[in-house]
């Protein structure tokens, strides 16, 4: 059992925040267009031309959220030259736990982070940017100095199989950072803004299923478990395509910057026809755009980090480089954030990404 000490407030002048690595992990299963085509009635040019999907990782035997979100999180400490007993903080982001009451412990044990508290976060496609605004701000309020910020979901739990609405428009993976305390006027996190709308919400949902149980000695209670993920997909799309070029222009606002100044653009891997109508509002020329949907489609909370980590690894993204950043889902949540990639340059390393079957 692991016994938290809270690390010496940090110094005054150690209240920025760096990000300094990167990870990500995908299950080996890839199921294709044509493979879904076998299951329900679709077609790979359907999926294609609303979309932008090719295929998608699914996990399987073996493969859940805590493998996922361990293999992520051991290839962002490596790359960052980090011992996992340097962490304080965990955050893991996921809509989809192995344990309701909480799976970043599990990744916490199995990475061996004996001084770090560890916790979920839950706000859907939204909740990697969540929890690292939300890890951000222990840095900057001096309780913490090195933290890890995970996205991983694995929704191929919850998807209904036989709704082809959604079936086809999810994938499962993992992806991580990590942030440490620097000095102030190196401030990795230029703006960010969150935001929620539970009035909104059924719109996207993956709520608990009501049915009832009497209970021996005369009292009914519910019992546990939830309806698959059900979507109004096009009140969905005009929501993002609403509300996150107003949360991205707060943000670089906030920065004092334009558009044109940030190298890439990387926002929640929905839709890349979501992508497009933001970039085109933006003036963001296509090749600024980071997407990587046509391999992974949407893995919920893991597309922001296994993005930002395909381009970090593949040399897109340099130390220095300027990121406008969205995330957008069920909640309804969103919110962006400016950021800059202080990590190492591309070495060439392997990623923790298995060969697909
Ligand atoms: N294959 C073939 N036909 C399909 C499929 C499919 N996979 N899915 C829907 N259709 C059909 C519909 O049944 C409908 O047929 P009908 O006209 O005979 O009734 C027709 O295609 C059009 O359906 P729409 O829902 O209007 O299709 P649309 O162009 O809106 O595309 C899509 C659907 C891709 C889901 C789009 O609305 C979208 O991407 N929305 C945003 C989704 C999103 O971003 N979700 C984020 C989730 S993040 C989180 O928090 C988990």
């Amino acid at each position: 059992m692991s016994e938290h000490t809270v690390s010496p407030r940090s110094p005054a002048d150690l209240r920025g925040v760096a990000v300094v690595g990167s990870g990500r992990a995908l299950p080996r299963t890839r199921v294709s267009n044509d493979d879904l085509s076998a299951l329900v009635d679709t077609s790979d040019d359907w999926i294609r031309s609303r979309t932008g999907i090719g295929a998608r990782r699914l996990a399987g035997p073996g493969e859940s959220v805590t493998t996922m979100a361990t293999e992520a999180a051991r290839a962002a400490l490596n790359h960052a030259g980090w011992d996992a007993d340097q962490l304080d903080l965990i955050i893991l982001a996921t809509s989809s736990p192995d344990d309701l009451f909480g799976t970043a412990p599990r990744v916490q044990a199995a990475l061996g982070a004996h001084q770090a508290v560890a916790f979920d976060l839950t706000a859907a496609c939204s909740g990697f940017l969540f929890a690292l605004v939300t890890a951000a701000q222990y840095i900057r309020a001096g309780s913490m100095c090195r933290a890890l910020v995970i996205g991983a979901d694995q929704l191929s739990r919850w998807v209904d199989w036989t709704d082809r609405r959604t079936c086809v428009l999810f994938g499962d993976g993992a992806g991580a950072v990590v942030l440490e305390a620097c000095a102030p006027d190196r401030d990795d996190l230029l703006a960010f803004r969150l935001r929620s709308d539970g009035s909104r919400q059924a719109c996207l949902t993956l709520a608990h299923r009501e049915r009832l149980r009497d209970v021996q000695g005369g009292f009914t209670t519910e019992e546990g478990g939830f309806h698959p993920i059900a979507m109004n997909g096009q009140e969905v799309y005009k929501f993002a395509v609403r509300e996150v070029p107003i949360v991205l222009a707060q943000v670089l606002r906030d920065a004092d910057l334009e558009a044109r100044q940030v190298d890439w653009l990387l926002l929640h891997q929905a839709n890349q026809r979501i992508l497009d109508a933001v970039a085109e509002r933006f003036s963001v020329a296509p090749e600024r755009v980071l997407s990587n949907l046509e391999s992974y489609g949407n893995t919920s909370a893991a597309t922001i980090p296994l993005m930002l980590d395909e381009a970090v690894r593949d040399g897109r993204v340099q130390p220095g480089h300027l990121l406008a950043t969205s995330g957008f889902g069920a909640g309804l949540s969103w919110g962006a954030a400016v950021l800059r990639w202080s990590g190492p340059p591309p070495s060439g390393s392997a990623t923790a990404e298995p060969p697909s079957t």
